[in-house]
């Protein structure tokens, strides 16, 4: 009764039986360990040699990806567009801060005395910062730096008594520049003024003042009214142009 020839395999009719099927596949040879997908020796030993050239070649040639490479020593920039009309004002320093900046340069000549800091040296030379003459119009302070001072002199109720020399050798530009300096980076300056002195005004004081032949003692510089100012037009401070 159960021979192989009893057995019904027409997979065509359905009628193979789950018992028979499985008899068949318990029958079939494993497949081998090493074709079980493994990777062969030669495809690993390729690609080693290529992750070790590769990788020496890059580090090699990359300069340990340091940014300074790419930037080479004979690049030239583009020369930058020139920007037209109203961009181009823009764009350009305001002329007080120019002016500002000279006149701090010109600055350097009383820094041995005043001090980089304005603040002068107690009992011997007075300071900027917080002086009435400073803070005062411009007529006294073109006077000052023209002709100079002989002492006793009193700035903010201290009392001094040494020498500032005139400064009437620089040029009218140098000591517009230092005036303003003082003025708008250690004092303050009468309401409605922004602190400028320029080389109009200060061409104006020699005129004025030409008749001083030596410094003036303080009581001189008193009957100066304190808040008379050089005459000289307003500037805009953007152009340094005067204005209307
Ligand atoms: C050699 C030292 C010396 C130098 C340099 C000097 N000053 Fe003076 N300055 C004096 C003295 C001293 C007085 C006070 C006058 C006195 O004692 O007779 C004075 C007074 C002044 C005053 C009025 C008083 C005050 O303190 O506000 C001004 C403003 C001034 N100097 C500005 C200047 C400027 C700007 C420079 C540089 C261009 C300059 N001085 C260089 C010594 C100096």
């Amino acid at each position: 009764m159960d021979t192989p020839d009893s057995k019904n395999i027409d997979y065509r009719q359905g009628t193979v039986s789950a018992v028979d099927l499985h008899d068949a596949v318990r029958r079939e040879t494993p497949l081998h360990p090493g074709e079980r997908g493994t990777v062969g020796v030669s495809v690993l030993v390729i690609s080693a040699l290529i992750l070790i050239f590769g990788g020496g070649h890059l580090f090699s040639t990359s300069n340990g990806f340091n940014s300074s490479i790419y930037i080479s020593s004979h690049y030239v920039p583009e020369p930058r567009p020139s920007l037209s009309g109203a961009e181009e004002t823009a764009a350009k320093a305001a002329w007080i801060d120019q002016w500002m900046s000279d006149g701090k340069k010109v600055y350097a000549n009383c820094i041995a005395c005043h001090q980089a800091s304005g603040l002068g040296i107690a009992g011997q030379f007075p300071p900027l910062v917080g002086s009435e003459w400073v803070d005062g119009g411009t007529k006294r302070l073109g006077a000052i730096l023209l002709h100079g001072a002989n002492g006793p002199f009193k700035v903010a109720g201290q009392s001094y008594n040494q020498l500032m020399p005139a400064w009437s050798t620089l040029s009218d530009d140098k000591i517009a520049q230092v005036l303003t300096y003082i003025r708008r980076e250690f004092g303050s300056f009468p309401e409605g003024e922004d602190g400028v002195v320029t080389t109009e005004m200060i061409k104006a004081a020699r005129d004025e003042f030409s008749g001083q032949a030596a410094p003036y003692t303080e009581a001189e510089l008193l009957a100066i009214p304190a808040d008379a100012a050089l005459s000289g037009a307003r500037v805009d401070l953007q152009t340094g142009e005067p204005l209307p």
